[in-house]
């Protein structure tokens, strides 16, 4: 499948429509990532921001929530145009209530895991996800190095898929460049989150081709 989800957290904001069309043309979705200073040790944006981005966005939001009891604000994520809504597994009680929680509010439900959580702790879950987040960076922060140990966690998650016969995709999300998307995808990755590659480059239409290539 190839999907690039450029991570907006890494887009000018001071000029933020030039990076939302260049996603509009040349990728596959918005990532949002939703930090709230607790959950991880950094504070993003919240709805303002992805209420104007889904203003002229004709690619799906995907909104990837780093925050303490996401629970409570799925119903205003699917009011500002969020299509797809991840939340970590260590941030809440019941992980396949909040799933059946943001189907129910018309939006696509994924669950997310630290490079520190076992891949197995996913396993219960897949049935439930239109797609898991492998974090290949701790999450928190843009801009940080790949985690090699991705790959087999990665291999291990596409194995249980095919063997439990579900439909669930995988995205990887942090350090993610066109030096480690190819093995990515033929491990099979779904989704690619890409930040600080595709927008601090110069040439980010063609970062996100080579990723696809
Ligand atoms: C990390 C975020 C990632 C990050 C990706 O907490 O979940 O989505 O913004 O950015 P890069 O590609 O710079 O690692
Ligand atoms: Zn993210």
């Amino acid at each position: 499948m190839a999907l690039i989800a450029p991570s907006m957290l890494a887009a000018d904001f001071l000029h933020l429509e030039k990076d939302v069309m260049l996603v509009n043309e040349y990728a596959d979705m918005f990532h949002l990532d939703i930090m709230d200073g607790s959950f991880v040790p950094n504070i993003s944006y919240g709805f303002p921001i992805v209420e104007a981005i889904g203003k002229v966005a004709t690619k799906p939001l995907d909104a990837h929530l780093m925050i303490e009891h996401p629970e409570k604000y799925v119903d205003r994520f699917a009011k500002v145009g969020v299509n797809m809504l991840s939340f970590h597994l260590n941030a809440v009680e019941n992980a396949g209530q909040v799933l059946a929680q943001i189907r129910a509010a018309g939006m696509k439900p994924g669950l997310a895991i630290n490079p520190d959580i076992p891949v197995e702790r996913l396993f219960p879950y897949l049935d439930q996800c239109d797609y898991v987040v492998l974090m290949s960076v701790f999450a928190g922060f843009g801009g940080q190095k790949f985690i090699e140990a991705t790959y087999r966690r990665l291999s291990a998650v596409k194995e249980e898929i095919q063997r439990q016969g579900v439909t669930c995709m995988i995205q990887v999300d942090g350090g993610i460049s066109a030096k480690n998307s190819r093995k990515l995808f033929d491990l099979g990755a779904d989704i690619l989150v890409a930040g600080s590659s595709v927008f601090h480059s110069e040439n980010p239409e063609q970062v996100i081709a080579d990723m696809k290539a």
